[in-house]
């Protein structure tokens, strides 16, 4: 079981998870999302508690309770998620980005509701790209520091995933396939877990619990 009789070994551990989707604010009343459930990111930080850990959860947008045990801070957008990652990963042993970040912003956030104007008036939103929280993750890495991942990809998705991996430089990339009915807001995952060594695991589809007790094992045995 991925939560009841756990092991204990990330006891005296620091992890930082991230979790959800990024809201990027348009005008005070709406903005560019996506559609992560955040249920991923949750399930890392709960086995990740249930096995000792101590946990900061960054969570972006997601209908989910606190998890119990957990530090929970939330975001909103990808500017707020970055600050509160890299700043929570300073001190941590392992840090899984299981966010949805939003790759681009509005250049600027109108500071009152836009208006509807004649139709052929339509607004234009400019957009400029946000910095990659994972990429700067492992810039700044502490020595024996793991980092880990997730790519949702439509197709491809093992091409796309060996490329990312070797692209961001983190220790484990986890893959899965999205798509219509596929992991979005679903309870269950499945998943390969690729390694920075050239080691690919497979995930078979479990809940997303079983998935997060998998990458836990595959981060412990990296931690020295
Ligand atoms: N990520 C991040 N900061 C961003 C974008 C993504 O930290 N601005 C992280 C995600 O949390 C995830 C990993 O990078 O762990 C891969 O995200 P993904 O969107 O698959 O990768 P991208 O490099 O944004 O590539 P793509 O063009 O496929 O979206
Ligand atoms: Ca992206």
């Amino acid at each position: 079981r991925a939560l009841a009789g756990a092991p204990r070994d990330l006891a005296g551990r620091r992890v930082v998870v991230s979790a959800g989707g990024t809201r990027e604010p348009i005008d005070p009343v709406r903005f560019i999302g996506n559609r992560s459930s955040g249920i991923q990111g949750y399930a890392l930080a709960k086995v990740a508690a249930a096995r000792g850990a101590e946990v900061v959860l960054v969570a972006a947008n997601t209908a989910l309770p606190d998890p119990a045990g957990v530090r929970v801070e939330r975001v909103g957008s990808a500017l707020e998620m970055r600050e509160a990652v890299l700043k929570a990963a300073a001190s941590a042993d392992a840090v899984v980005m299981a966010a949805a970040v939003a790759d681009f912003r509005p250049v600027t956030s109108a500071t009152s509701k836009i208006k509807k104007k004649d139709a052929d008036d339509v607004p234009r939103i400019e957009l400029v790209q946000n910095p990659d929280i994972l990429a700067e993750l492992v810039g700044r890495r502490a020595p024996g520091q793991v980092i880990a991942g997730f790519a949702a990809e439509t197709d491809d998705v093992l091409a796309h995933g060996r490329a990312k991996l070797a692209r961001k430089g983190c220790d484990l990339l986890v893959v899965n396939q999205v798509g219509e009915d596929l992991t979005f807001g679903a309870p269950d995952n499945a998943g390969v877990v690729l390694s920075a060594s050239g080691r690919e695991r497979e995930i078979p589809r479990g809940t997303k619990e079983a998935l997060a007790s998998v990458v836990w094992d595959e981060i412990t045995s990296l931690l020295t």
